[in-house]
Parts: C-alpha cells; structure tokens; sequence
C-alpha cells in the first residue's frame, strides 16, 4: 500500500487518519477521477481499526459489478490482507468479516434487515434503490459506525442529492472530485473523454456537476452520421462486421413496434445501423411474430454475422413464439438505465464511430427529434408523450447496450 496517491486522494486518506471521516462519507464527481482507487484504500484503513468482532457490509448494484469494480481490486491492493467468496457472500479485510450484497431492486433491502453494522462500504450508490439505502443507513447502528460510499453525479432531483447530499442535518461529508484530480491518468485518454462526453453527460461525468437534463438528447447526431448503401458496403468491404444484433421493441395501444439491425466491426469500433423495421400499426400479435420473422430471415440472409435479437422484456409470451418463429439466439433485452443507454449512443456519435444506413429513416427521425421531458424533475426521462418515436431508439439501444464493456473498453 505504498501506491503513490493524488493530491486530491491524499486529502482524503488524511481524513481517515486524523479521524475526519463523518458518520456518512461520500466520494462523488466526474468519471475516472480516481473515486474508487482512493475510497477502497479509505474504507481499508478504516476497517483495520474499527472494532476487530464487528459487522461490516460491501454492496453494489449487483455482486458482479461490485466484483468488478471493487472486490478485485481491493485483492491487488491489499493482498493477503483481503479475501472474499462471491458464493458465500462473505470476505474478510485485516481480519474482520465482510458481507456482501446487491442491491438491484427494492426487495434487495429485505436481505439486509435486521443487520446491526459497524461499517458499509457502497459502490456507485446513486444507482442503488433509495429503499436499500435507508434501510443501510438504519442498519449502522454500532457505535462510530461509518459509510464510504462512491457516485457520479446524476439528475439535481435524484433522492441521494435531495434527501442526503443537500441535507444539512446529516453527519455527512461531500468530498468532490474532478477528472484533473487523477494526476494518473495519461492526457491523450482525458482528452478523448472530453470530446465523447456531450450535454448534461459533460456537465455530470467530467465537470462533475448534479445537471438536469434538458432540450435535444442528441445534440451532435447530425447528417454526417447518415451513411448511403454505397457506402456502407464499401466500409465492410474494408473492416468487415465481426457479429449484429437485432433490437426489438414492441409497444401496447398507441405504440409502435420496432426492430433495429446493428452491427460492429474489429475492437467494436464502429456501429452501422443496417437495417430497421417499423411498423406503427401493431395489429395483431400475429402479425408481429410474422413481421419478426421475415425481417430477420432476411437480415441473416444478407448479414450472416447475425448472432442474436434482444427483445423488451416486458411481453414474455411474445418472446417465446420468437423463439420458436426463428432459428437465431432471442434473448431478453438488458434494459439499462435509459440515461446509460443515451449516454453510451452520444459518446458513439460524437467520436464519429456511429454510422446510420439511410435506409433507416425512423430510426434517423427519431435521433434527430429526441428532447428530455422537462416535467421530470427526479429522474432522467425521455419525452414520450407520442409526439416522438421512442420504440426505434429503445430498439436501437436494445441492440447495442450489452456491449458497453467492449465499446468503451473499462
Ligand atoms: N493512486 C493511483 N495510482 C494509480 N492509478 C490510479 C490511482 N488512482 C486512480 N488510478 C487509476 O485511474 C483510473 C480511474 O480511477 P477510479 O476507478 O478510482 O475512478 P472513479 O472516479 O471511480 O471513476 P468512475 O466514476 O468512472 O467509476 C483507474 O484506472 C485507476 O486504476
Ligand atoms: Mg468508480
């Protein structure tokens, strides 16, 4: 643990030492700013002088990402002194017990009722159900218990800046950071994230602002976009497709239904949108099951790349006569968070990595018309009030959102 540190980081590992952290101890700001590194070693340092016989808790949206993002590298930093088993839910840091959990949905707060804490540790706490973490907060009952939690900015409205952040009657400390604050990272990698980063994601992820959401969602998608056959097949005669996927979103009354081909290239570096299917009437559920049907015999006919279609979750009988319809892999759509979804399609487009066939013109539509619904002022939500087409972009996204990892290489 003799890693150099930040400025920025050993400030706040200053804190930990002369006993500065409060009952409730958060790291926020701009994305890579080096939040987790440091928080990590602070919840380190913390545990190994808090009671050696009391509870502590590690929780993340899901066991996998906290493995991710946490549990491993906490096994590089700390070594021997650090161990965990996902299965058992349990780890041990400097000889105290760790439980772990998720907390993906409201009901992941029954799991933690009835804990008494010593100390919590959360990763990326504003995508936690706010329910969990009142539940958290309640659990920490043990005297001089601590939280250290990580988040990125979100909406101004969100519960975490609302009922915690801005809260002055709450033992808690706010420590900001910023991009500039990780002296570690190599210029030419800040530099790119500037440029991906466009709109409320600039404000958020790398000037670390809590900013609404507002106007034109994809303010850089433009004509230079927009690609001809001509030559679309001329850059797959260069960087052929490595696999495509079909998005599928079906909507009840009053909503359309839409299947969107994308496909990518070596690395996943770039996405063609190649084909779509649109179809605003949605008459029968027939009639869908046949229209999915011809579209991707015909897709895989003319992209054999064609791997999988990932379809709204919501209608599972559906799903299942698509299976049945169709020799190709249906799977569920992941369905993530529609402001990670957004922001994923801008830093494609503003990197000039995102390619849209003409032959597309709902899907182009719709990329060009997309406003944020000012009315909501908790969370981030796209304007569906029928004016826009929102069933091509969700099934765009469908289509693409599984590959963030390999898209933005974290
Ligand atoms: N003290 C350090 N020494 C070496 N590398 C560091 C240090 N601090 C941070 N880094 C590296 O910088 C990168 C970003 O740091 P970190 O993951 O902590 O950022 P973050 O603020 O949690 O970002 P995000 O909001 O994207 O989760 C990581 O690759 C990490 O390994
Ligand atoms: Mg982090």
């Amino acid at each position: 643990m003799s890693a150099p540190l930040s400025p920025k980081q050993a400030q706040a590992l200053a804190l930990v030492k002369s006993g500065g952290l409060r009952r409730i101890n958060i790291l926020e700001g701009s994305v890579r700013s080096g939040k987790t590194w440091i928080s990590m070693i602070m919840w380190g340092f913390w545990v190994a002088g808090a009671p050696r016989n009391g509870a502590y808790l590690m929780a993340g949206k899901t066991l996998t990402t906290l493995r991710r993002n946490v549990l491993e590298p906490m096994c590089g930093i700390f070594g021997d002194c650090f161990s965990y088993s996902l299965s058992r839910k349990e780890g041990s840091l400097f000889g105290r017990k760790i439980y772990l959990e998720g907390a993906a949905n409201a009901q992941s707060e029954s799991k933690i009722r009835g804990m008494t804490l010593n100390g919590a540790y959360c990763d990326e706490l504003s995508i936690f159900p706010e329910d969990f973490f009142a539940m958290l907060l309640s659990r920490l009952s043990a005297e001089g218990a601590k939280l250290i939690a990580t988040t990125n900015p979100d909406n101004p409205g969100h519960w975490l800046k609302r009922n915690y952040l801005d809260n002055k009657a709450l033992s808690l400390l706010d420590l900001k950071f910023t991009l500039e604050d990780n002296t570690f990272l190599p210029p030419e990698y800040v530099r790119s994230l500037k440029t991906e980063f466009t709109g409320v994601f600039y404000d958020r992820f790398i000037l670390g602002n809590w900013t609404a959401a507002e106007g034109r969602i994809y303010e850089d998608f433009s004509q230079k976009c927009v690609i001809s056959p001509a030559e679309l097949r001329q850059r797959l005669a260069e960087s052929p497709l490595i696999t495509s996927v079909i998005g599928v979103d079906y909507g009840g009354n009053k909503s359309a239904s839409a299947f969107v081909h994308t496909g990518f290239d070596a690395g996943f570096r770039n996405v063609y949108v190649l084909s779509e299917h649109y179809d605003p009437r949605n008459s029968s559920a027939e009639a869908l099951i046949d229209a999915f049907k011809g579209f991707t015999d015909e897709e895989k006919e003319r992209f054999p790349v064609l791997s999988a279609a990932c379809c709204d979750s919501a209608e599972q009988l559906l799903i299942k006569s698509f299976r049945s319809a169709v020799s190709l892999e249906v799977k569920n759509a992941l369905k993530k968070q529609v402001s990670t979804r957004i922001n994923m399609v801008n830093r494609l487009i503003s990197a000039g990595r995102l390619h849209v066939s003409a032959e597309c013109p709902h899907l182009i539509d719709a990329l060009n018309s997309a406003v944020w619904d000012e009315h909501s002022i908790h969370k981030d939500v796209r304007l569906d009030d029928g004016s826009t087409n929102i069933d091509s972009l969700d099934a765009f996204e469908y289509s693409i959102e599984r590959f963030e990892r390999e898209m933005f290489h974290f």
